[in-house]
């Protein structure tokens, strides 16, 4: 059994749910229950607040956890960063009243910054000699600047929106922040093993991500000049067709290109071309 350390509620619920569920580990969550065990593979999800998460693993309370990379900077745990895992990208920026001018990092001498992350930040001002008071407050940073308790914050960024809306603007990105997969350092064989076929399945979600698998009917006459259009991974699957001067073309293609592919692909005589969503992709 393999205990999984995921955030209860917030930023990073969401997409950890949907990645262990495509990962096949099947949970009926109910309101107020902190460990549940999965359906169909030996793994139990224990739900805690982010803070507490690198601790947990590093102590041993939870074998690995799914966390945001500022919890894990900030908390400095002893637990071992086994995998990104490419989603909730964030970054932990300063932010000052958005009618303030902005010189550089001198702004803050002397200034009060409002923070959960007081490590990080400490850290990076020590690094560049900037003495500031820090307010700790562990949520509600944006709002301190205007009911004066700060004259500054420090906290995190996605959208920018709470930055605009508390007059806030974002003046220097101290570190980009996604979530992580983290593990104790030291797993028993049994937990390492049942680790490693979830690597494997992050994986492979990972490697399906904005993939489309691409068929459709090619002019035998056309077909060298379609198969250059299509990227593939490996050469694209080729199959006769009733009609003989016709074949089918199965391939896969990355979403960033997609409409200029498909332009070029009709306008090289494609027809019937079908775009399949994939779900996995072992590689
Ligand atoms: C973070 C941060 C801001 C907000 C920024 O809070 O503290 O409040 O997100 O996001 P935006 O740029 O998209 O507006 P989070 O939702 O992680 O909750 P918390 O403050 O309670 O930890
Ligand atoms: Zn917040």
């Amino acid at each position: 059994m393999l205990r999984i350390a995921v955030q209860s509620k917030g930023r990073l619920y969401d997409e950890t749910m949907l990645l262990l569920e495509e990962a096949g580990i099947k949970l009926n969550r109910g309101k107020r229950i902190l460990l549940l065990s999965a359906k169909g593979f030996p793994v139990e999800v224990l739900f805690l607040r982010d803070d507490d998460i690198p601790q947990s693993v590093a102590n041993g309370v939870a074998d690995v956890g799914i966390v945001g990379e500022n919890e894990y900077v900030e908390k400095g745990a002893e637990a071992k960063l086994t995998k990104r895992l490419g989603f909730s990208k964030c970054r932990l920026s300063l932010a000052i009243p958005k009618d303030e001018e902005y010189g550089g990092i001198e702004w803050f001498e002397g200034k009060t910054i409002a923070t959960s992350y007081p490590e990080i930040l400490t850290d990076y001002l020590d690094r560049r000699h900037v003495k500031a008071n820090l307010h700790i407050i562990s949520g509600s940073v944006e709002i301190a600047p205007g009911i004066g308790l700060a004259d500054a914050i420090f906290d995190l960024v996605s959208s920018g929106s709470t930055l605009v809306s508390n007059r806030l603007k974002e003046v220097d990105v101290v570190m980009n922040s996604e979530a992580l997969l983290i593990a104790n350092n030291e797993l028993s064989e049994e937990k390492q093993a049942i680790l490693d076929e979830l690597l494997f399945r992050f994986e492979a979600i990972q490697a399906a991500e904005g993939k489309k698998y691409v068929l459709l009917n090619a002019p035998k006459d056309k077909l060298n000049e379609i198969i250059e259009i299509l990227p593939g991974m490996k050469s694209p699957t080729i199959t006769p067709l009733a009609d003989d001067k016709w074949v089918s073309v199965q391939s896969v293609i990355t979403e960033q290109h997609f409409w200029e592919i498909i332009g070029k692909l009709k306008a090289s005589g494609a027809e019937g071309i079908l775009i399949i969503p994939i779900e996995k992709m072992i590689v």
